[in-house]
């Protein structure tokens, strides 16, 4: 049987919720990834240090016994964020970064900022004290196009913010398309990227084609096949300015299957499986350890895992529903066959 063994991943862009589902989605990431980068956009949105904490806690006490996965917080920025703030992350370990919605651009953004001028002062102060900034790069203007949103916003605001603090540490959230890959290639060692599974597999037909998919619908939307060559090629090539984050982000099925649906794909349950079938499909599978489990941690200036896992080329299918059944999530790719399966 053919195997494939690889130090443990980490997840660098992981949304685990609260209430009834974090226990079945954190045993899913844990159970895979050593770290994950958790996102802030609760509701109300994690805006404190002591409010990351609580949230921190809270998922400890969710996870399965024995398990040593450890959730590496983030703060939502909005506009009452002080420099303070910034100081106290700067210093407390538990805390990774700050991330940055526009207002409105995804699910629960409201809190975001509105003009990204106004906070100049905070990014200076995240640069000075070695912050990374996290962004959810999307305009949200009503009049833009949505498949446009990530495009524009790299051209209207990230070239300036680039430009203006030029040693700030920024991971470009979820990329989406060539523009975005383009621009993160041109710029220097402080801008990343994280990509997630979703875009790696699918252009806009299978949201759109033969019918709608909900459970294909996440924000940024998914773009054409062209970008989705671009994001492969990106992801798969061994430049450690990409790297895995899955941007799992799970709604009850109910809330995506809606006439007005979530936008968030889950993919945590085999996380590692889905981009491991990209990586072979473009004959990468050797790149597929440092993208999963090398420039993420170089990135934030963290200490690669030692553990490993192993995964087998092994067909089984994925179930239809994962969780408790008032609160049931439909996976990416239900009721289909995937070929490889974490030991
Ligand atoms: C995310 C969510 O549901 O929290 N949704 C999504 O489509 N990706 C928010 C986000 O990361 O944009
Ligand atoms: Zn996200």
């Amino acid at each position: 049987m053919k195997t494939l063994t690889i130090i443990q991943p980490d997840d660098w862009h992981l949304h685990l919720r609260t209430g009834d589902i974090l226990e079945t989605v954190v045993a899913h990431t844990s159970r895979q990834f050593k770290r994950a980068i958790v996102m802030p956009n609760l509701k109300p949105p994690i805006t404190s240090v002591v409010e990351a904490l609580t949230y921190r806690h809270q998922i400890l006490q969710a996870l399965p016994q024995e398990s040593e996965f450890e959730p590496l917080m983030t703060l939502y920025l909005t506009n009452q964020t002080t420099i303070d703030d910034i100081k106290q992350v700067a210093i407390c370990e538990f805390i990774h970064a700050f991330k940055l919605y526009p207002a409105g651009a995804t699910t629960n953004s409201d809190a975001g900022v509105n003009d990204l001028t106004v906070i100049y002062p905070i990014l200076e102060a995240m640069q000075q004290y070695h912050v990374p900034l996290l962004i959810h790069g999307e305009i949200t203007d009503e009049a833009c196009d949505i498949f446009d949103r990530e495009r524009l916003f790299i051209e209207r605001h990230l070239t300036d913010i680039v430009k203006e603090f030029p040693t700030l540490k920024i991971v470009l959230e979820h990329v989406t398309t060539e523009e975005a890959v383009q621009f993160v290639e041109s710029t220097p060692a402080n801008i990343g990227a994280t990509i997630t599974p979703q875009h790696l597999l699918f252009n806009r037909n299978a949201l759109l084609v033969g019918g709608i998919h909900p459970h294909h619908y996440c924000l940024p939307i998914l773009k054409r096949e062209k970008h989705r060559q671009a994001l492969v090629k990106a992801a798969t090539r061994g430049n450690p300015k990409f790297f895995l984050g899955t941007d799992s982000a799970p709604h009850i099925t109910n809330l995506k299957e809606s006439a007005c649906g979530c936008a968030g794909c889950y993919s945590a349950f085999a996380a590692i499986e889905l981009y491991t079938e990209v990586f072979e499909k473009e004959k990468s599978l050797d790149k597929l350890e440092a993208f999963a489990s090398f420039y993420g941690a170089d990135f934030y200036g963290l200490a690669r895992n030692t553990q490993t896992i192993t995964l087998e080329k092994k067909n089984w299918e994925i179930p239809s529903q994962y969780g408790r059944q008032e609160n049931l999530i439909t996976p990416l790719k239900a009721g289909e066959t995937l070929s490889w399966k974490m030991k």
